[in-house]
């Protein structure tokens, strides 16, 4: 079962940093989920929120600031993490915005082409069904993770439709029923975001394949 650590390690060290990744690495994740939004200048940024108001001292959507802008701030670009974590784990990239995906792939090819990194050392999750779905017809070799929050049928059929890896469901919308029916469909099982010694008890008695956790030790 896969140890992933969510936006790095974000329970001990401020999320989506450099220093959350080594902090996970510390702790020695199987991977680091992380979530991406683009710059003015169309930079792959590190970063959950659409905005930096919460993680930083500033305010305005990330996509008015520029790279070096957001730099300043602490947000790293996707290229520095992936420098940083130098083939240490596997990195699941979380696309917020359909427009960042093209950008996205271009830089794993590069990546796998120029950087001895492995396809299946990447692996691609969104909420947003446009995104997977340009995945799925660009690269086929990239594994890609329909993230569910509210329907595990929807997203079951809808990774049949893209030929999807992995299903990444919120952990309270399982049971055992569904976990059934998503392995004999063939698909992984990566759960978010598990926390809490109770939860954890509770989703490895289904027999997942990974859990994103902010205490990645404690999986
Ligand atoms: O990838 C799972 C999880 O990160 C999805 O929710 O809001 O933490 O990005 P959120
Ligand atoms: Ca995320």
């Amino acid at each position: 079962m896969l140890k992933i650590g969510h936006r790095g390690a974000k329970g001990y060290v401020a999320e989506n940093t450099l220093a959350s990744f080594a902090k996970a690495i510390e702790l020695k994740v199987d991977a680091v989920e992380l979530d991406v939004h683009l710059s003015s200048d169309g930079e792959i940024m590190v970063i959950h929120d659409a905005t930096v108001n919460r993680t930083t001292t500033e305010t305005g959507f990330v996509s008015d600031f520029s790279a070096s802008e957001l730099k300043k701030l602490g947000i790293p670009t996707l290229e520095q993490v992936l420098l940083f974590l130098n083939r240490r784990c596997v990195i699941n990239i979380e696309i917020k915005e359909a427009t960042a995906t093209p950008k996205v792939l271009q830089l794993i090819e590069k990546w796998v082409t120029e950087q001895h990194w492995k396809y299946n050392q990447f692996q691609i999750s969104s909420f947003n069904w446009e995104a997977l779905s340009m995945v799925s017809k660009i690269n086929s070799k990239i594994a890609i993770g329909v993230l569910a929050e509210a329907s595990i049928e929807k997203a079951l059929a809808f990774a049949i439709q893209i030929k999807a890896h992995s299903i990444n469901p919120y952990f309270k919308l399982l049971n055992s029923e569904n976990v059934n029916l998503i392995h004999s469909n063939g698909f992984k099982i990566y759960t978010w975001t598990v926390n809490t010694p109770e939860d954890l008890i509770f989703v490895k008695s289904l027999i997942v394949d990974g859990i994103i956790s902010d205490f990645p030790d404690r999986i």
